[in-house]
């Protein structure tokens, strides 16, 4: 705290991202990062672009990846904005599109940035409670607000919504933004992107980050009506002109010309993931059915934060939220063949 800071600096409860440990020989489950690396492809035109040209801005428009990303889903360029990472977007949305003095309607047990976005603007935020099960009850989404946001796959649980229950929350709230978090969609869930010509209120946010194994490179975007995108361009646009660099421009044009690689390493998580499952259950724990690249479980015997205690002993790092109804939970990022087999080989001896 220092004198010389803006009063609403005060106020901050800042977003605290999961570890990112500096020593090495960590069995890293913890921030639902890939366990397989980017494509080939990625890498080469990253390298490509790694020269002089680098003394010149970027493309502040993105002009190129919008239209590969326009092609691949099927909407006009002037349905995409680009943001670095989708952290990013989602600020801008909260900012351009969710700051109508009314609140702001998300799940209670769901991603941990919505509540800061709603501290930084001012926006009163309304947790609505997920069922027993975790599952997002599209009923429960209705009446007066300035906006909806969830992730489908929701995180920290990993169940997805039916594409038609994403529907009926989008026509049921005409007069407010819906957007549709979809972080992990690519790991089991429908995207909504197709509905976006039928409801001009509907907006989708992906990343580069999880299923094209791209955290580290930045680049997210948000899909919808044109009037939507104009209105995060103009955020954007008073903010920060150039949000993707060279480097991610090219990178994440090159990840959309390599669907093989694509294909290949979603199947490698989904095949992980079912393993991970049956192992955790074979051990006693309840494991919520997931649809992304993270699974949410607890063992009746014991408490969550003794669980990450005991793993961490071993080297190995899960995510642990102390929060109501999920505090006895551990987040476990599906890793790599190797990974998840030190996960199962560890676990019985604490369990
Ligand atoms: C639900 C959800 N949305 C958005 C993000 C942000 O991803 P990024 O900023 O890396 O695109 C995350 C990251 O973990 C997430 O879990």
């Amino acid at each position: 705290m220092s004198r010389f800071w803006s009063p609403r600096v005060k106020e901050l409860t800042p977003y605290v991202p999961g570890e990112q440990p500096k020593l090495k020989d960590l069995v890293k489950l913890n921030t639902n990062e890939h366990p397989l690396g980017p494509s080939p492809k990625v890498l080469e035109a990253i390298r490509a672009e790694a020269g002089d040209n680098l003394r010149l801005y970027p493309d502040p428009n993105g002009d190129v990846l919008k239209a590969k990303l326009a092609d691949y889903h099927g909407v006009s360029t002037k349905q995409v904005f680009l943001g670095n990472g989708s952290d990013e977007v989602l600020a801008h949305i909260f900012f351009g599109l969710f700051q109508h003095g009314k609140p702001v309607l998300f799940p209670d047990i769901t991603y941990s940035f919505y509540p800061v976005y709603c501290g930084i603007y001012h926006i009163e935020a309304r947790a609505i409670p997920v069922a027993e099960d975790f599952s997002i009850r599209p009923e429960d989404y209705a009446g007066d607000c300035g906006g909806i946001i969830f992730p489908n796959p929701n995180a920290p649980s990993g169940r997805a919504l039916a594409l038609s229950d994403v529907e009926r929350i989008v026509a049921g709230n005409p007069d407010v933004v819906v957007v549709i978090d979809e972080a992990y969609v690519d790991f089991g869930a429908e995207s909504a992107i197709k509905l976006v010509d039928r409801y001009p209120n509907l907006l989708v946010t992906q990343t580069l980050s999880k299923s094209r194994s791209l955290a580290g490179l930045r680049v997210g975007f948000a899909v919808g009506h044109e009037d939507l995108i104009e209105a995060l361009e103009r955020v954007k646009n008073s903010f920060n002109s150039y949000p993707l660099d060279r480097l991610a421009l090219v990178g994440a044009v090159a990840a959309y010309d390599d669907e093989d690689y694509f294909r290949h390493a979603t199947d490698y998580v989904i095949r992980e993931r079912q393993r991970v499952t049956a192992g955790l259950e074979q051990l006693g724990f309840d494991v919520v059915p997931s649809a992304a690249n993270f699974v949410l479980a607890r063992h009746p015997g014991h408490a969550g934060a003794d669980l990450a205690a005991a793993l961490r002993e071993r080297s190995i790092i899960v995510r642990h939220f102390s929060k109501p109804r999920i505090e006895d939970h551990l987040r476990i990022t599906i890793g790599s063949e190797a990974q998840n087999d030190a996960l199962l080989g560890a676990l019985p001896d604490i369990v």
